[in-house]
């Protein structure tokens, strides 16, 4: 079947992974978005136009990971992948631990079920099994699929998630410094093994995180300690570090956004936002840009464009 011709809107939003304690489990969607249009042809070639994030420096052929995303859903689903012309209007920011590749990885696959409309049916879990396999790890995936709070895991069966709402008072403010880290090299600062005590505090945290952001999020500053990866990447990202400490002395519940280098902030009320956002602008030499950013409930969407 040609698909040529077809067009689609796409719309994805930046994550959060870890929130903590959910080390490569939990992750929150927020309202910050890549938006895409994506047109079928049938020049067999992929042509990508970026602006905003990225432009003139992601590749803008088929090994851009919007494009080999999408090509990948469709040899995934057993079909031939039609020619492909990318526009991406992005705002999500590279390699600050926001899910910029997750959502890259959503984006192609989206456009690719929105393309494939009609012929094959996408359920979440084939969305969710396609874009960990691609990603390398579920939990940006997930939100950018799904929205709101999700935890995701592994079964035997592949990728599994659960999506949650979250409490309204919970109100999320990010740090984005102008430094990037790779979460490959974050992750090789991870030990194969830690001592059992930092796994059993880790299970507490992130059981009593769930809770926290469901119905009780005055206990979000003690359900956001972590002992399985801050302190290991910490040497990596020391600005971010110091000012997590900051924020922590001061009783925000402060994380590493991902994998880093950006900071999380869970605010119990939209007001401490700004007390936070003014104790970091005067006790920090970073640079860093405030957002506070409204949770995401819908998750990736793709409309076709007649
Ligand atoms: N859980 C992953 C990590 C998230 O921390 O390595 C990367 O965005």
């Amino acid at each position: 079947m040609s698909f040529a011709g077809r067009r689609v809107s796409v719309k994805v939003p930046a994550t959060s992974a870890n929130l903590g304690p959910g080390f490569d489990t939990l992750g929150l969607a927020l309202a910050m978005y890549d938006e895409l249009t994506v047109t079928a042809t049938d020049e067999k070639s992929v042509t990508v136009d970026v602006h905003g994030v990225g432009e003139g420096e992601v590749a803008v052929d088929e090994t851009n990971l919007v494009a080999s995303s999408a090509i990948a859903t469709f040899a995934a689903v057993g079909q031939e992948a039609p020619g492909l012309h990318i526009e991406a209007r992005n705002a999500i920011p590279h390699g600050r631990g926001l899910g910029s590749s997750g959502a890259a990885v959503v984006a192609g696959i989206a456009a690719a079920q929105g393309l494939l409309e009609g012929s094959v049916t996408f359920t979440e879990d084939l969305l969710l099994g396609i874009a960990s396999e691609l990603e390398g790890h579920p939990d940006n995936v997930a939100p950018a699929l799904f929205g709101g709070l999700t935890i995701a895991w592994t079964s035997e069966e592949g990728p599994r998630h659960k999506k949650l709402m979250v409490h309204r008072g919970v109100s999320p403010l990010v740090f984005i410094p102008e430094s990037t880290l790779s979460t490959r090299r974050a992750r090789e600062l991870q030990p194969a093994s830690v001592p059992h005590a930092d796994a059993v505090f880790n299970v507490s945290r992130s059981s009593l995180m769930v809770a926290a952001m469901l119905q009780s999020p005055e206990l979000l500053f003690q359900a956001t300690e972590d002992k399985l990866h801050q302190s290991y990447r910490a040497a990596a990202m020391p600005d971010t570090t110091e000012t997590i400490a900051l924020l922590r002395a001061h009783g925000y519940p402060a994380v590493v956004s991902g994998a880093g280098p950006s900071i999380l902030v869970l605010c119990d009320g939209p007001g401490d936002r700004l007390d936070a956002a003014r104790l970091v602008e005067s006790g920090t030499a970073t640079p860093w840009r405030a957002e506070m950013l409204a949770v995401d409930f819908k998750g990736a969407t793709v409309v076709p464009i007649s």
